[in-house]
Formats: structure tokens, C-alpha cells, sequence
């Protein structure tokens, strides 16, 4: 809901668990007020206070011991009397660049209008949220923002986005328009950001807050592995469920700056958007820019609490299309099984073993088109290589459907490589810059998405081949980072605009080709998880995780993910050992554990597997088709971080509460070591739940508060307790380095 004061001139945005207020004061500044736990009344009037601070802080509009810069301000310029960080910066014709934004008018719509061009959150019926588009203007040079505020009542959430008007007759140069600013009256907060590398994707840092600025951000050209575009400021006391949060997270895929200063007075101020950093965007008389969305939460329920809103909006209002409720399939990928090393006869081994264990996807990865032997040449030429797939790629998906297997596979659309046919024919359509060295990463350069020839070809070529064929999936790669960013057709004043038009051109290519090809599940993927991003989900319903398929490296990038994202966004595979990445021997039934942590599947050669492998496969195939639905579109819960212990714990909880499943790990086996319990969460502590591989029955409130033994060696060797986990699974007791167990508890109608 959203209200407006006219007396006090206070909006006041309500979420069902959050308020959200601004005011518009007598010099038609607009404050922020307020966000946190939910008031009932919108005057807020006694908090708008004065100081006649002694510093060289200016008066606003001349008026004594009134300076912006001590305000909590919702959408600061810079070069007037607020001289922090701002969220909006302008170049003029006149080669000026302060900017005073003073307040219009406000319109509130039902529903939730779409950001052409870019991904959003959405509604699927106008009651589910309101929006306030509230204008302000600079009067100097006729310029104005509109900043929109979608509130999601049940959901629990704010999206943010603004878009700049040029109402002037001149040139304006966009310098800096961030989608989000929040200004808070102190700094008594640590931040968190989800950080780390390739193959180390979003760990969890958190870190004390400091004076000045501390920023996360992405230079890329991609949201990156190094950075996801996310931040939460939380108070010291913050845990899983308690304590108030306050985040910000991005939904866009390229260069991105979620940045939070600390000013002279020790107040923060918290912002996200596209990096100013090598940007621009020229906005010629009348023109208009879209700046993408932030989505804003707040929890007073700890960061699990931000996560369950999160994972819940972007699971049923930001991921679209008809796979968005359904099951994923259980999938086989060939790339850790044979990397360039395939043919036709190899994949339909592969395939066929896996339909004997229920694998219901067969993916084919990278190799199969063009020249593509390894990973030097061929991309962009996406036609099939029928010295590797004989009879040509009809006849090998019509065989693996014949199998009872849907068929799937990778492209990368978004590359050449020097070594093509494409870039034969055309070189001048990647990014690059007139004389300078074209930079190549795994010998291969990026089409210039901003040009629209190129972004036609790509769909063409990829919906050519997807229309050849019954292909029902497709991982979406992308393996570089850019480079040279210079586009060969734009004019000078408008190259520093490349790497957003390319984002522009990307979401394009990806919206027709999704939309042509409505039944196909589309998996993204850079590299693993260098764009898992929010922007990209709005396409593609699902992302693989990492590159780094080691079970215990999993831990701490699932853990990680899970903080902004839906499980059933997660692609999670179980691997060979020792482990391609990190060389480390694993055991298989801890692999497929740590991988039933959202959209299953195998990544090694299916044939090669012991007798006793292959009946866990088929076990663990069968168990995660039980619990599918549960682990995809429940709730998860973090239970015990991989960053601060040996053990790892977590479970997803149904949403009715009638169906959980529990996963602990330990990493390193302790000798002497204390009998493990780990404490359920999210269950109904009134009722009755059977542990479905011991039939034994317990309350939830004896899961939750006194807990789960974990089965441990007693002496002597005898297992604690002596049944099989599941099927196929080797004797159900912690013992070892990587050990890992896992339960499915139902609840009993007594
Ligand atoms: C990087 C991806 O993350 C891998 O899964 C695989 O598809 C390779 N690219 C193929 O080149």
C-alpha cells in the first residue's frame, strides 16, 4: 500500500512487514525518513531536525543552519550543498555539472509498469503491488528524474528504478544514475557482499563498516565472479533469524557499483546501479534512459528473513515462463566426461547409462560444432561438426529421446573466435578499438552486442539450430570478460556507452530467443556462476553454480548463493574424483548430497562407474525425484555456515511445513570428537514427523529445539544406526574426512 500525507507531505510505503517513508519538504527537497519495521502513522515530521553546524558544510538555498548535507536525502545530485557521494551526476552543454533536483508531482499506479528494454520484477495481476513514480526536477537546465517505487506488499519487497527526461533543447551527458540511494541516520552496521573469484563464487564477507567509502564492483563487462551485485548493511547483532537487515540487490549483468560511504558524521549512505565507472550516456533534447532496477529489503528476521524474500520474489516475480513452477529435470552433462574428446557412439554410451539410472536430460556441451576440437577455435560458426556427431544432430537428439531422454545443448552465443568463419567474415564485428591489440581469453573475442546486425545474427543462428532439432534445453556459456571496449559504428561522444548497450543488446537477444522458444529451459552460464545474477534470471530460469564442482568447495559457494537467490536457480552437479578442480577424492555419496542442493545432475562418464557407484546413482536419482519439489521450491534454511565451521548444515522446509529434508557435512573428521546433534528450523513444532529412512516418529518441536543426532561410530565400529540411508547408499554413519549425511522427515496425520 501506498499512502500520501498531503499535510505533512509524507509518502509512506507499506510492505506487509516493512514502512518506507520519504518527505517532500518547503524547499521541495525530498528527504528519506524511515525504513524498517512497520509504523502506523506517516508524521515523521519531529525527526526532521536542525544543527547549525560549525563546518564548511554551505546553507541550502541560503537559509541558516539548513544544509542537505545533514539531511537523509532519497535521490542526492551532486555540486549543490550536499557534497557526498551522489547518486546522479550530469554533464550540461555548458560543461557544468551541479544539479539541485527539487520535487513536482507524484502519480501512484496499480500494478507495475515493465522498464523497456531491461529485466525486471513484474506482477502478474495489478492487486499484487502499487507503484509511486515521483518526479523531481533541476529548473536550471530543465532536466527531470523519475524515481519509481513498486511496492510488493506480500512479498515483502521494494523495486527501485529511475529514469532520466532531457526536457531541455541542449545535450546532456549522464555521468553517474544510480537505481538506488538509502541515507541512514548512523553507521552502526557491518556490511556483507558475496565475493570470491572463478571456481570461489559469492563467499560471505562481512566486515565492520568504516568512515569513507567501501564499495563492491564490477569493471567486467559482466556482473562477474569477483562481485555479485548485492549488499546488505546489518546491524552488529544481525544472526540467521534475528536482527535488522537492510539490502540492496541489482538486477543487472554487467558493470555494477553497490557502494556504501560513511560520512564526517558517521552516517552511511548505501547505494546500487550501473558503475559510473567508464560510463556515460549521451542524452540528446527529449531523450529519455532507463536505469535498471534495485530491489530493497528489509528484514527484522535476520538474513534469513532477507533470503526468504529474495528467493521468494525472484523465484515467482523476476524468473518468468512456463519452467518457472516446474520441475527441472535430473540432467547428464558431457562436459567433465569428455571435455573436446567425443563423438556420437561416446555421447550415446554416456546417455544410455544415464537413462538406466532416471536421468532424464542429456546435455551436450561445448565441441560439437564448427571446427571445435578444443577451445581455440570455431565459436560463432554454430553449425554441427558431423566428423563428431555423424548422421548430423537430428538424428543423435531423436536417438536420445529414443532413450526416454530430453536432449540439451550449449552455445556460446555471445564470442567469436578469431579461428571462424564468422570473423572471417566479419571482423569488425567484436569489441575492439581501432589500432589497439584485440585481447583474446581462451582464444576468443565478444561480438558487439550493442550493433544490431550482430545481435540479429546471433538469433538467427541459435534459433536455427534450436528449430532443427527436439532440443528442450540450453546452457547459455559465456567465457570472457571484455576488453578494448570500443564499438566499430558508434560516434566518439558515445563509446563509453558501449558496455551498456551491449547489457542492452544481450537482454534483447535473450528475451527473442526465449520467447521464440517458450518450452525450452534455458540454463545461463559464465564460466560457472560469472553472471548469476538477477538480470540473467529474468531470461533464463536457472544458472550453473560454479565451475567448481569439488562437493566441499560447493559448500561455501551454495551457502553463499543462497543468500539472494532460489535453490531451484542453482544448477549442482555431482563429479568425478579426484576432483578436476581441486584434485580432492570426495566420497560419492557426499558428492551427491552437497549437489541436492538445487537442479541435480551428473558431470562425469556415467560408463567408468564402479557396480557400486551405479547403484548410487540410481539411488540418489531416486531419492532426489522424491524430494525434488521440496528442495526446488521450498524453503531454504541456513543452519550452520560453512565459513565459520568444520560442519555444514542446512534443510529445506515445504512451504505448508509438511515435508523437510536435512543435510549436514563435516569437512575434516575429528578425532574423540563430541556426538553431532543439528537443530531442524522452519518446522511446525506442534506436529509429528516421521523420519522416513528409520520410520522413527518425532515431534517437530523435539527436530527444532533439542535436535537430530547425527549417526556417529559407537565403539566397536557398529554403525548408531544400522539402515541405509537410501538405497544404494553405503553405511549411513559420519565417519571420515568429507563425510556428509542426509534426512527426509514427513509429517504423520496423528
Ligand atoms: C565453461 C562452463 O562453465 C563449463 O561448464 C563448460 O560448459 C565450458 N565452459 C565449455 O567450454
Amino acid at each position: 500500500m501506498i499512502l500520501f500525507n498531503q499535510e505533512t507531505k509524507t509518502f509512506h510505503l507499506k510492505t506487509s512487514k516493512t514502512s518506507y517513508l520519504m518527505k517532500v519538504l518547503e524547499t521541495g527537497h525530498l528527504l528519506h525518513l524511515y525504513w524498517g519495521r512497520p509504523l502506523k502513522s506517516e508524521n515523521l515530521d519531529y525527526t526532521v531536525r536542525r544543527k547549525d553546524w560549525f563546518s564548511f558544510v554551505a546553507n541550502t538555498d541560503n537559509i541558516d543552519a539548513f544544509h542537505l548535507e545533514s539531511k537523509e536525502q532519497e535521490y542526492p545530485g551532486y555540486g549543490s550543498t550536499d557534497l557526498r557521494s551522489p547518486a546522479i551526476e550530469l554533464e550540461f552543454a555548458d560543461g557544468t555539472s551541479a544539479t539541485d533536483f527539487r520535487y513536482v508531482d507524484y502519480k501512484i499506479v496499480d500494478g507495475k509498469p515493465a522498464l523497456e528494454g531491461l529485466p525486471a520484477t513484474y506482477v502478474e495481476a495489478n492487486k499484487e503491488a502499487q507503484t509511486l513514480i515521483i518526479t523531481l526536477t533541476d529548473k536550471v537546465k530543465n532536466v527531470d528524474v523519475e524515481l519509481s517505487f513498486t511496492v510488493f506488499e506480500e512479498y515483502n519487497a521494494i523495486a527501485r528504478s529511475v529514469k532520466v527526461i532531457n526536457k531541455s533543447a541542449d545535450d546532456v551527458k549522464i555521468q553517474r544514475v544510480l537505481s538506488a540511494n538509502v541515507d541512514f541516520k548512523d553507521s552502526k552496521f557491518e556490511m556483507i557482499q558475496l565475493s570470491g573469484s572463478w571456481a570461489r563464487e559469492r563467499h560471505i564477507i562481512r566486515t565492520p563498516l568504516r568512515i569513507g567509502g567501501q564499495c563492491v564492483e564490477s569493471r567486467r563487462g559482466a556482473s562477474s565472479h569477483a562481485q555479485n551485485p548485492f549488499m546488505a548493511l546489518v546491524r552488529k547483532d544481525v544472526t540467521e533469524t534475528n536482527g535488522d537487515v537492510y539490502a540492496m540487490s541489482l538486477v543487472y549483468s554487467g558493470n555494477f557499483l553497490a557502494n556504501t560511504e560513511v560520512d564526517m558524521y558517521s552516517k552511511a549512505r548505501m547505494q546500487i546501479g550501473i558503475n559510473p565507472f567508464d560510463f556515460t550516456w549521451l542524452l540528446k533534447a527529449g531523450e529519455e534512459f532507463q536505469a535498471p532496477e534495485a530491489v530493497l529489503v528489509y528484514s527484522n528476521e535476520g538474513l534469513t528473513g532477507m533470503s526468504h524474500t529474495y528467493q521468494n520474489l525472484y523465484g515467482k516475480r523476476l524468473m518468468r515462463g512456463v519452467w518457472r513452477d516446474k520441475a527441472r529435470p535430473v540432467l547428464i552433462n558431457n562436459w567433465e566426461a569428455t571435455y573436446f574428446d567425443f563423438n556420437e557412439t561416446k555421447i550415446k554410451e554416456i546417455a544410455k547409462q544415464a537413462s538406466e539410472f532416471g536421468i532424464e536430460l542429456f546435455v551436450l556441451d561445448d565441441g560439437w560444432f564448427g571446427e571445435r576440437n578444443n577451445d581455440d577455435r570455431s565459436l560463432g560458426d554454430w553449425f554441427v561438426n558431423e566428423n563428431k556427431i555423424r548422421g548430423g544432430l537430428k538424428k543423435l537428439v531423436d536417438e536420445i529421446n529414443g532413450m526416454g531422454m530430453k536432449f540439451g545443448l550449449w552455445f556460446e552465443p555471445e564470442m567469436v573466435c578469431p579461428i571462424s568463419k564468422l570473423y572471417e567474415a566479419h571482423p569488425d564485428w567484436c569489441l575492439h578499438i581501432e589500432g589497439r591489440t584485440r585481447s583474446t581469453a581462451r582464444r576468443q573475442l565478444i561480438l558487439d552486442l550493442s550493433r544490431k546486425e550482430v545481435c540479429d545474427y546471433i538469433i538467427k543462428s541459435v534459433s536455427d539450430v534450436l528449430a532443427s532439432a527436439n532440443i528442450e534445453y540450453v546452457k547459455w556459456d559465456m567465457n570472457r570478460n571484455m576488453t578494448e571496449i570500443g564499438s566499430a559504428v558508434l560516434p566518439a561522444e558515445r563509446q563509453r556507452e558501449v558496455a551498456h548497450r551491449y547489457m542492452l543488446g544481450l537482454y534483447h537477444v535473450m528475451d527473442e530467443i526465449t520467447s521464440r522458444f517458450p518450452n525450452v529451459l534455458f540454463e545461463s552460464c559464465s564460466g560457472g556462476g560469472g553472471r548469476f545474477d538477477p538480470g540473467i534470471l529474468y531470461y533464463m530460469p536457472q544458472t550453473w553454480t560454479s565451475d567448481d564442482t569439488d562437493a566441499i568447495e560447493r559448500l561455501k559457494i551454495q551457502y553463499g548463493t543462497s543468500m539472494v537467490y532460489p535453490n531451484v536457480a542453482m544448477g549442482c552437479h555431482v563429479s568425478a574424483v579426484p576432483n578436476h578442480q581441486v584434485a580432492r577424492i570426495t566420497p560419492f555419496a557426499t558428492r551427491g548430497i552437497s549437489a541436492m542442493c538445487g537442479n541435480f545432475g551428473y558431470e562425469l562418464d556415467l560408463t567408468k562407474l564402479t557396480d557400486e557407484e551405479k547403484a548410487q546413482t540410481k539411488a540418489q536419482v531416486a531419492f532426489y525425484k522424491e524430494v525434488r519439489e521440496l528442495i526446488q521450491f521450498g524453503d531454504f534454511y541456513r543452519i550452520q555456515s560453512p565459513f565459520e565451521n568444520n560442519e555444514t548444515a542446512w534443510s529445506f522446509v515445504a512451504k505448508d511445513k509438511s515435508e523437510a529434508v536435512v543435510s549436514f557435512f563435516r569437512t575434516l573428521a575429528v578425532p574423540n570428537d563430541n556426538l553431532a546433534t543439528i537443530c531442524a528450523v522452519g518446522l511446525d513444532a506442534d506436529a509429528i514427523y516421521e523420519d522416513m529412512r528409520t520410520g522413527k516418529l518425532y515431534g517437530g518441536d523435539e527436530l527444532m529445539y533439542v535436535g537430530i543426532n547425527v549417526p556417529d561410530k559407537v565403539v566397536g565400529g557398529i554403525a548408531e544406526e544400522g539402515k541405509e540411508l537410501f538405497a544404494g547408499m553405503p553405511s549411513p554413519v559420519i565417519e571420515g574426512d568429507y563425510a556428509a549425511f542426509i534426512w527426509h522427515f514427513k509429517k504423520v496425520n496423528k
